[in-house]
This record gives structure tokens, C-alpha cells and sequence, in this order.
């Protein structure tokens, strides 16, 4: 490997690209990895076919192994703490310093994505890993992702271990929800936002109305229920509703209406209908899935906060986020003052929004971290 691709380890990042590569077997693998003069620097697991070529997995000589996973495992486990679910990441990827994995637990379910043929070649150990730390009924691999096709590899969902059901009942807080293992988007439920699901449940105006305006299974919106006399979640997909009011029976909640509708339309015509909610949740999709893609994701960003401000009772909060890995904190934030200089409220800011313990990011990988937010609160 080219010196410079020994500095860029040295500095804390785990990737190798394909032009500091000087010389590397055919096949995947985990590999040593010596420098331009010859001196061993680690094992890394190597993607012949990938642009990243090399990703820096163990730093000493020592086999990797079953027992070595187990270790890497019960490390990432012990980094969680307590949490208040049944449903959390396990493993992020290089955030716990083992590159491309992503393990979610559901319960007594885990679900496995492998991001990387050097990964792949792994996968039974990791799976005999998973099983023995965490004693799960079954493990799945969701491995339906785009990004294994630059890595050479099909995208299938499979189960690797045991059995795993269709849905599974998780606990968050005071609230149950299904996951979809199999189906849901990403590994069967979006777990990053649990910190924010659980704040915005703490922040709910006792006997306000509520709106959860990108809801997916209302994941918010059943926090938000607990409190507020009425809810209103909105999404596209009718599919994902349809889960949410499961959801609402499942925790005896009649107080969430779910309506099939696109957000930027809905918050237009409130505005226009000067309708009034006392908290807001915006967590849309990823607007911006390139740098290329991030202007019109933030005028996209800044369109949807600007209606929420104006639609918001006097004293009414705005808990916004985005999970655009490419736009990044200070670019959220310059969007966020542009959105209430528009508004022509008194928006006030109170708190920042970060990733949970459970996915944490790595100063030193820029990758790791995607997932802000904020709580504002508009003027009386
Ligand atoms: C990041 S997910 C929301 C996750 C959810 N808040 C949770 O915590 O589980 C974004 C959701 O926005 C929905 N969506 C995408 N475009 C939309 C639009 N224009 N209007 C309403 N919903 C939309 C998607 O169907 C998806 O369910």
C-alpha cells in the first residue's frame, strides 16, 4: 500500500482506495497489509472490485476468528449501555470499528446487513458470533442493499440462522410498534430516530394537536399520541400506514388520524388554511443522495421547515431533522435560520439533535455520522 494510504489509517480512517493499492490478491478476504516498505500494518478486508479497496478491520497479527467476532461483538454491545428498547443497533458498521457490517436486534431477532465482499467472505463466523453473543431465535440478512452491487455481490434477504417472523413487536419507551424485518425499509424499522421518537414523546403538549408529517408506521406519531388529544400522521406510502393503525390498535390509541398525502402539498394547504398544530415532526427521507443532489435538497429542507414554523401555534414546538448524509450540521443549520427569517415568527432554538449511543459516529469517519436535528419553538 502507498504511503499515503498508510497516513490516511494512521490518521484514523479505515478505507483504502483503489489508487493507493500497489499490489493485491484476486479474491476477497481479510489480508495482511504492509506498507510501500514492507512493514506490516494490519488485516484488512479486501473488495477486489470495489473502489475501496482495503478496509483496516484488526490492527495486531491476531486470527480472526469466530472468537475475534465474538469479541468485536460483545465490545459493540457494551458501548450501548442500558437502552430504553427492544429494538437498537448493535453494530454500526465502522462507528464500532468493524467496516460494513450492520446488525440491528429486535427483540430476540438480529438482522444482518454485510456491505462488503471482503465482509462476505465472514459471514459464517460473524453469523456463529451473533448467535452465541446475543442468543437470538434467528438471524436475517437484509442484504437487499444498493451498495453490494459495486462490491460484485447479489442483493438477496435470506435467513442465516434459525427462524425470523414477518413482524416483530418491539417496545420503545412506553409505546410498542412492529417491526418488518423482512420488508420494512432499511432493516425493518428506522431505529436511528428512537432518541428523537422518545424526546418528542417528552415534548408533546398535554391535550395538543399534534402533526407527524413524513410518519413512515408513525413511529412518532404513537409517542405523540400518548399526550396530544389528536394526531395527524401523513405519509405516501398507504402500505406504511396501513402498519401504523395496527400500531394504534396495538397500543389502544384512537386518537391518530392517518392520511395518505404528499407532506410539501399537506403543508401548503394548512398554511393556506391557517390551520394550527402545537408540535411538528418533520423526519423526511434523504433529500439529498449526492453532493450534486444538495441545493434543491435544501430548498427542498428549507420549504417544509419555513410551513412548519408558520404553522405552529404561538409556543408551539418543531422538532425537524434530516438523515442527508451530504448535508451536513452547519449547512442544516444555515437552512434552519434562513427558514425562520422567512417565517416571520419568533423561532427560538433549543436543543440539538444527535445519532443515539447506538450509532455512534467517529470523529475521524465523516461517514459515520448522518442523522441531525433540532427543536425550535415559535414565539407567542
Ligand atoms: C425517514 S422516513 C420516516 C421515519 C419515521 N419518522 C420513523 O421514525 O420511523 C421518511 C418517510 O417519508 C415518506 N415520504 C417520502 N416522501 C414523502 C412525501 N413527499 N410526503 C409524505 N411522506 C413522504 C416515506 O414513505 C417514509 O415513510
Amino acid at each position: 500500500m502507498s504511503a499515503r494510504g498508510a497516513a490516511r489509517w494512521t490518521r484514523g480512517h479505515p478505507w483504502i482506495f483503489r489508487s493507493d493499492v500497489i499490489s493485491a490478491p484476486e479474491h476477497p478476504g481479510l489480508v495482511r497489509v504492509l506498507d510501500d516498505q514492507g512493514r506490516f500494518l494490519g488485516q484488512a478486508l479486501h473488495s477486489p472490485r470495489s473502489e475501496i479497496r482495503l478496509r483496516l478491520l484488526e490492527r495486531s497479527e491476531r486470527k480472526v476468528d469466530a472468537a475475534w467476532w465474538k469479541e468485536a461483538l460483545g465490545l459493540a454491545a457494551a458501548r450501548r449501555g442500558r437502552i430504553d428498547a427492544t429494538a437498537y443497533r448493535l453494530v454500526h458498521g465502522e462507528g464500532d470499528g468493524l467496516p460494513s457490517l450492520i446488525a440491528d436486534r429486535y427483540d430476540r431477532w438480529v438482522v444482518l446487513q454485510l456491505l462488503s465482499a471482503g465482509l462476505e467472505t465472514m459471514r459464517a463466523d460473524i453469523v456463529d458470533a451473533v448467535r452465541l453473543l446475543t442468543s437470538a431465535e434467528g438471524v436475517l440478512l437484509r442484504n437487499d442493499v444498493a451498495v453490494r452491487r459495486r462490491e460484485g455481490l447479489p442483493e438477496q434477504v435470506e435467513v442465516a440462522y434459525g427462524s425470523v417472523p414477518e413482524r416483530i413487536e418491539v417496545c420503545e419507551g412506553e409505546v410498542r410498534y412492529y417491526a418488518a424485518p423482512w420488508s420494512g425499509q432499511k432493516t425493518g424499522a428506522f431505529v436511528d430516530q428512537r432518541p428523537a421518537r422518545l424526546r418528542a414523546g417528552a415534548l408533546a403538549p398535554l391535550g395538543g394537536r399534534a402533526l407527524d408529517a413524513f410518519s413512515y408506521h408513525g413511529s412518532f406519531a404513537l409517542h405523540l399520541a400518548r399526550k396530544s388529544a389528536t394526531v395527524l400522521a401523513l405519509d405516501v406510502s398507504a402500505e406504511a400506514l396501513a402498519r401504523g393503525k395496527e400500531h394504534a390498535a396495538l397500543n389502544g390509541f384512537s386518537n391518530i388520524e392517518w392520511r395518505e398525502a404528499d407532506a410539501f402539498e399537506a403543508l401548503r394547504a394548512f398554511e393556506r388554511g391557517r390551520e394550527r398544530f402545537d408540535l411538528v415532526v418533520l423526519d423526511p427521507p434523504a433529500f439529498a443522495k449526492s453532493r450534486a443532489a444538495v441545493p434543491k435538497a435544501l430548498r427542498g429542507y428549507q420549504e417544509i421547515n419555513l410551513r412548519a414554523m408558520r404553522i405552529l401555534a404561538p409556543g408551539g414546538v418543531l422538532l425537524t431533522a434530516s438523515c442527508s448524509y451530504h448535508v451536513g450540521r452547519s449547512e442544516f443549520e444555515q437552512m434552519l435560520r434562513a427558514a425562520a427569517a422567512d417565517s416571520g415568527r419568533r423561532v427560538v432554538l433549543r436543543e440539538w439533535l444527535t445519532q443515539g449511543i447506538d450509532h455512534p459516529e467517529l470523529l475521524t469517519v465523516p461517514e459515520t455520522g448522518y442523522l441531525k436535528g433540532a427543536v425550535l419553538t415559535v414565539g407567542r
